[in-house]
């Protein structure tokens, strides 16, 4: 039997309720498909951080590089200075381990509301493919003369050719695997940016002559947000920096039915993952039992898938359509109808069969 090492870091706020859940979910598919988890729990987050004053602790990265796949609930506590806990946590996660893919699907299961008029399940159906190590994110710039009139604060986008490359391969390649609308949009904003995205559009069209089996596509940043709400289906797979990911990633999710159901990989093919649900810590609903624990249960969904279990994670994905076509009233906090270890229950349930 096949054991994977797991490290769990539920984090804050909300974290906990739906990676308990998400594990719940997980348990349930590797009884029925015969593997083992093994689990180790790490407290960091924001907790953790007013108590000892630490974020990672040292050593944390190597240690966490000894596991399969890493399994994160959420990062940020309102006791806490913006930006402390995403960058000493979540960013130093994805930096530190070199996840340089961050993969969000965009799809609306039936059953669940879009707030797009006229629009369906066969018309929102995409995966976005954002660079996760570099850009804006990765930190470059500084303040001077702070806090006087001639201050001056510069914040970078750093693009490289490495980082661009693997980042645009992998979407390629990944929409070669997901055989659906067989294109790649690149999303950028060549018309204004035009250092960071010439490098970015010439790697696209060189590496896209190695795959002469995917249609490519262009589009701006603005208008990739137009084409979202106004004919989602044109899109396949997206390309795009790790700002601009970040920012039409909320979007996807808005349309796919909510931040309950919206889940990501924090990918390193050549080292190890992280899955995490891309809503936040959701201060307001912690401790309730009201926030929906789906997102977190669909990011354990893509974990199984990419520790090779498909079959598990098929199942896992079939268990949560019939969840959100059967029994949920709504995709938000508060409104599904269900606590949140009853759509736990429901899921897991649906596993056994
Ligand atoms: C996300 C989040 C993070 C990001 C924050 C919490 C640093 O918004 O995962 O999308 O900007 O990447
Ligand atoms: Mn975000």
């Amino acid at each position: 039997m096949n054991t994977y090492k797991i490290a769990v870091i539920p984090g804050d706020g909300t974290g906990p309720e739906v990676i308990a859940e998400g594990v719940k979910v997980l348990e349930s598919a590797s009884r029925r498909f015969g593997f083992g988890l093994d689990f180790t729990w790490y407290d960091y987050g924001g907790e953790r951080y007013l108590r000892t004053g630490e974020v990672l602790p040292d050593g944390a990265l190597e240690e966490l590089k000894q596991y399969k796949a890493i399994y994160l609930g959420a990062i940020g506590n309102p006791k806490v200075k913006p930006g402390i806990l995403e960058k000493g946590i979540l960013l130093a996660l994805r930096f530190g381990l070199d996840q340089y893919i961050n993969l969000r699907p965009v799809i609306l299961y039936p059953g669940v509301d879009t707030p797009l008029k006229d629009k369906g399940p066969e018309d929102i159906d995409f995966v976005v493919v954002r660079e996760n190590t570099e850009g804006l994110y990765a930190g470059a710039g500084g303040i001077l003369k702070k806090g006087t009139l001639d201050e001056v604060a510069i914040q970078e986008s750093i693009n490289t050719r490495k980082g661009v490359e693997r980042c645009i391969r992998f979407a390629f390649d990944y929409c070669r695997r997901r055989n659906k609308g067989k294109k790649v949009t690149l999303c950028g904003k060549t018309n204004v940016l035009t250092y960071a995205f010439d490098l970015w559009e010439r790697t696209f069209y060189e590496v896209a002559r190695e795959y002469p089996d995917i249609t490519t596509e262009y589009a701006h940043v603005d208008a990739t947000c137009m084409w979202m709400v106004k004919n989602p289906a044109c899109f396949d797979v997206i390309v795009t920096d790790n700002l601009f990911g970040d920012i039409i990633t909320d979007l996807g999710a808005m349309i796919q039915g909510g931040m309950g159901i919206a889940a990501g990989g924090n990918l390193n093919p050549e080292g190890v993952s992280m899955f995490e649900p891309i809503g936040g810590s959701a201060p307001k609903y912690t401790g309730k039992g009201v926030i929906n624990p789906l997102a977190a249960i669909c990011a354990g969904q893509m974990m199984l898938d990419y520790l090779g279990e498909t079959e598990a994670a098929k199942a896992v994905e079939d268990a949560v359509k019939k969840t959100v076509s059967h029994d949920l009233k709504s995709m938000s906090a508060g409104k599904m109808g269900h606590t949140t270890s009853e759509v736990g229950d429901l899921v897991a349930g649906y596993i056994r069969g």
